[in-house]
Formats: structure tokens, C-alpha cells, sequence
């Protein structure tokens, strides 16, 4: 049984103050929730602000592979250790189309993740041409297939399934392309590893998830939990989909 996952992705949203105010009442709001992790990942400024909770872990959004030095504008995963992050959201598709991050250097963030023992969320997804082409599969396999090169185990990590086309659009893909497209994730993950491995590895869903449609798809077959930009920068909204996700 893999525990569900809601993890919210501020992206560049929220001043520190403004991390500090959500977080205090995200905690007042989830009190009845034990069944499901809850993950909120600040911009770098606001990681320190977050109130530290038991009711939630704390997440980046990106990170460097390198240790320290000479990279301006970079932040390694000693820093996230010692603000206290847990996850890291790695690959993600804003990363790879605007900063031109591709998989061979999404493969070493996730590598360098993995030693400094924190968990990546690599995430995956095609863009519309491939979806139009009938490349959906092939790109998710190269990207995982690149991401996780230097993986040995899959016992730290987080798989987020996330065509680029819905992403903050409004369009979600149909619960049946979701369930192919998971499974297929869980089958190339068997191809790599082994069924016990692929089997426990959590495989979220992000792309316009919403308090609206994510009963319908919480119950697709393989997902097991959310990734969600827009959603989870309004504390409402926010429970409201931790709430339908933790009394699956
Ligand atoms: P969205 O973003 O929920 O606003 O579509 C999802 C994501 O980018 O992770």
C-alpha cells in the first residue's frame, strides 16, 4: 500500500511573509488528515519562514548537483538540508522548457538528491506536439530512462507524471490516459528495477488539479496522489484537495 502524496508547488509565488501566514493556518486546516503526506515547496526565500510542522514537509524546487563553489544563482542540497527539506521537485517542466535544464543534467540533481538523502520528485510528461505525434510514451521512457541513471534503488523517490500540455491550462488529461500512462510508468520502472520496487514507488499526477476533479482522479488506477501548481497557492483549495485524497 503506497501512503498518498498532495504536494504543492508555489513555484514563483509567496514573499517569506506571505509562506509564514499559509503555513500557519495550513496547519489549523489539517488536523483530521493522518492518511496522507502533505509536501509544501516554497520559492528558496521562503523555506526558512515556513512554520515547521508535523503536519507537513517541506519541499524545493530545484537545487544544483555540485556541492558549493562558483555557480552564481545556485543552491546545493546541503543548503535544503539545512533548512530542513525533505523533498526536492527535480525535472520539472517549467525547468527543462525555460532554464533549458535537459535530462542529463536532471539525472545528476537526482543523483546528488539522492546521496545527501533527501527524496527527489522527478517529474515527467510530454509536451503537446509529442502527445499530437503519439510520442507520449517514448518521451516519458526517455526521461525516466535518463533521469535515473544513476539510480541504484527507487526507495527514495517520487515519480510525478505531468503532461506539459496541462499544466496550468485548465485541460487535465482523461482518467484513462492518465491510468496508461501510469501503469506504462510502473511497467519501465519493472524493466529497470524489479516489480517489488516499481510496485511501492509513489506515481503522482500533476496538471490542472483542482478541489473539482480530483475525487475522479484520485480513484484512477496507479495514481497516488497529486502534484499541484495553481491549487495550492490558496489554503482552501488546497485542503479541499488533501481532504478528497485522504478519505480515498
Ligand atoms: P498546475 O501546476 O496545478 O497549476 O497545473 C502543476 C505543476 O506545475 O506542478
Amino acid at each position: 500500500m503506497i501512503k498518498p502524496i498532495v504536494a504543492g508547488n508555489w513555484k514563483m509565488n509567496k514573499t517569506p511573509s506571505e509562506g509564514n501566514k499559509f503555513s500557519l493556518s495550513l496547519i489549523e486546516n489539517l488536523d483530521s488528515i493522518s492518511d496522507t503526506d502533505v509536501i509544501i515547496c516554497p520559492p528558496f526565500t521562503g523555506l526558512n519562514s515556513v512554520v515547521p510542522s508535523d503536519c507537513y514537509d517541506l519541499g524545493a524546487q530545484n537545487c544544483y548537483f555540485e556541492n558549493s563553489g562558483a555557480f552564481t544563482g545556485e543552491v546545493s542540497v546541503d543548503m535544503l538540508i539545512d533548512c530542513k527539506v525533505k523533498y526536492v521537485i527535480l525535472g520539472h517542466s517549467e525547468r527543462r522548457t525555460i532554464f533549458g535544464e535537459d535530462d542529463k543534467v536532471i539525472g545528476d540533481k537526482v543523483s546528488s538528491v539522492i546521496n545527501a538523502n533527501m527524496i527527489p520528485v522527478l517529474c515527467i510528461g510530454e509536451t503537446i506536439e509529442e502527445l499530437n505525434k503519439g510520442l507520449a510514451k517514448e518521451t516519458v521512457y526517455k526521461q525516466l530512462k535518463k533521469g535515473l541513471s544513476k539510480v541504484g534503488s527507487l526507495k527514495d523517490i517520487v515519480i510525478a507524471y505531468e503532461p506539459v500540455w496541462a499544466i496550468g491550462t485548465g485541460l487535465t488529461a482523461s482518467s484513462e490516459k492518465i491510468s496508461e500512462i501510469h501503469s506504462y510508468i510502473r511497467g519501465v520502472l519493472t524493466e529497470f528495477y524489479n516489480e517489488t520496487e516499481s510496485s511501492l514507488i509513489p506515481i503522482l499526477y500533476g496538471g490542472s488539479v483542482n478541489s473539482n476533479n480530483a475525487e475522479e482522479l484520485i480513484n484512477v488506477d496507479s495514481v497516488n496522489g497529486f502534484l499541484i501548481g495553481g491549487a495550492s497557492l490558496d489554503v482552501e483549495k488546497f485542503v479541499d484537495i488533501i481532504k478528497i485524497v485522504d478519505k480515498k
